[in-house]
């Protein structure tokens, strides 16, 4: 028997030849709403079928629960201007375009406007426009749209080989015999602390589903194309080849910390996982979360609520005297023996084309993003 989705049922509302010339009316979504309108249509965001309505919304912002109860941590909302929400009207269909093309459809239910100061504050624990989600929140529009969607054409798929629905990583997980499979949220390549915990987790399961997400990240982030490149050259030297699963999440990263690895591992279920990584400020940025908050959030919830195992590890480093990857739960060395570099640092460092050292990053994966990074400045 297969692993449940969220909610029980995988979503598909997936309908490619669905006829849309006759509905006239169309919303402008943004990225975000794009890789949203996606995801949800092909089950990633069990059990939501749609963008969410007023009580779901207000449910999971008060609550981290939808209005009927299921755990749900991110409010997926489609915002519009108050200038689109006077043209369309509730219970009509409408297009969901980017860019002059037709992705999707959606049937109103609902056009509300939500409180994004109490949004901003429930979600990301603050309302400082400093933060890169509650910017992006506060930039988006001020009317929600809520109602079920249908996908009628897959937006562009940036890294084909590697982008693969629930339904068929459920399916390959099946065929590879993998029967507990630990899901690994990244934005980063995968540096040393990474290979540790993903390895450590993978000395106790089947197979390792290493997930980045390459939907919209902030401007600083490596870009998407960059930490691919790494993460393959990295699987090709130092995994065994048949414990490893390689899928991109398209979604985009909202910086909600402890509720985005709800989030994340709610969808990682969706994609047939039984478990799923959080390490130290898992999603965090800034010093907006504590470096442990994203673990203890899973308390206020029951096993079964979850129904994906949480796997926490504490900060991992390269320890010189034990000569090997540690936390401080297996090393008893002090703080001046530990090597350990901030992402901004290392992002620095490879801008300048300085190596970080090999006990941060394997070479091939610097080699990777210097190389990467140059190209980026020049182009
Ligand atoms: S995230 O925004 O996607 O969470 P990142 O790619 O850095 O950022 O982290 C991926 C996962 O690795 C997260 O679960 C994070 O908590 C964990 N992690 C990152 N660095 C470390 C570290 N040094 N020690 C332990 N866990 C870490």
């Amino acid at each position: 028997m297969s692993l449940q989705a969220h909610g029980g049922e995988l979503v598909q509302q997936v309908f490619l030849g669905k006829s849309v010339s006759t509905i006239e009316k169309e919303v402008e979504l943004d990225s975000i709403a794009l890789s949203d309108l996606e995801l949800i249509a092909i089950g990633a965001y069990s059990p939501i079928n749609g963008f969410l309505t007023k009580d779901d919304y207000s449910s999971v912002v008060e609550s981290m629960r939808l209005h009927d109860g299921t755990v749900w941590s991110i409010p997926i909302t489609l915002p519009i201007s108050e200038l689109e929400s006077s043209k369309i009207k509730i219970g009509e269909e409408v297009r969901l375009v980017n860019k002059s093309i037709t992705y999707g459809t959606i049937v109103i239910d609902e056009i509300y406007q939500p409180n994004k100061q109490i949004e901003a504050i429930s979600v990301y624990g603050t309302d400082d426009r400093n933060h890169p989600g509650v910017k992006k929140l506060l930039e988006r529009g001020d009317y929600y749209v809520g109602g079920q969607i249908t996908l009628v054409k897959r937006p562009p798929k940036p890294f084909p080989e590697y982008y693969l629905d629930p339904r068929d990583t459920r399916e390959a997980f099946k065929d590879l015999g993998w029967k507990k499979i630990v899901g690994f949220q990244t934005r980063n390549p995968v540096h040393r602390a990474h290979e540790y915990i993903q390895k450590t987790a993978l000395e106790t399961v089947d197979g390792l589903f290493l997930n980045p997400l390459v939907g919209e990240t902030k401007s600083d982030d490596i870009p998407a194309d960059i930490r691919m490149k790494s993460y393959q050259i990295l699987l090709a030297n130092y995994y065994p080849k048949d414990r490893v699963f390689l899928a991109v999440f398209p979604a985009a990263m909202r910086y909600a910390g402890p509720r985005e690895a709800i989030f994340h591992a709610l969808v990682r279920k969706n994609y047939g996982c039984t478990h799923f990584i959080v390490g130290r400020d898992h999603a965090g940025v800034g010093d907006y979360y504590g470096t442990y908050d994203a673990q203890k959030i899973f308390s206020n919830f029951q096993a079964e609520e979850i129904g994906i195992t949480p796997l926490f590890f504490e900060h991992s480093f390269y320890c010189t005297k034990c000569e090997a990857m540690a936390s401080s739960k297996t090393c008893p060395h002090d703080a001046s023996d530990h090597v350990i570099l901030s992402g901004t640092k290392v992002r620095e460092m490879l801008r300048n084309g300085e190596i970080p050292p090999s006990e941060f990053s394997r070479k091939e994966v610097i080699e990777v993003l210097i190389e990467g990074l140059k190209e980026t400045v020049t182009s």
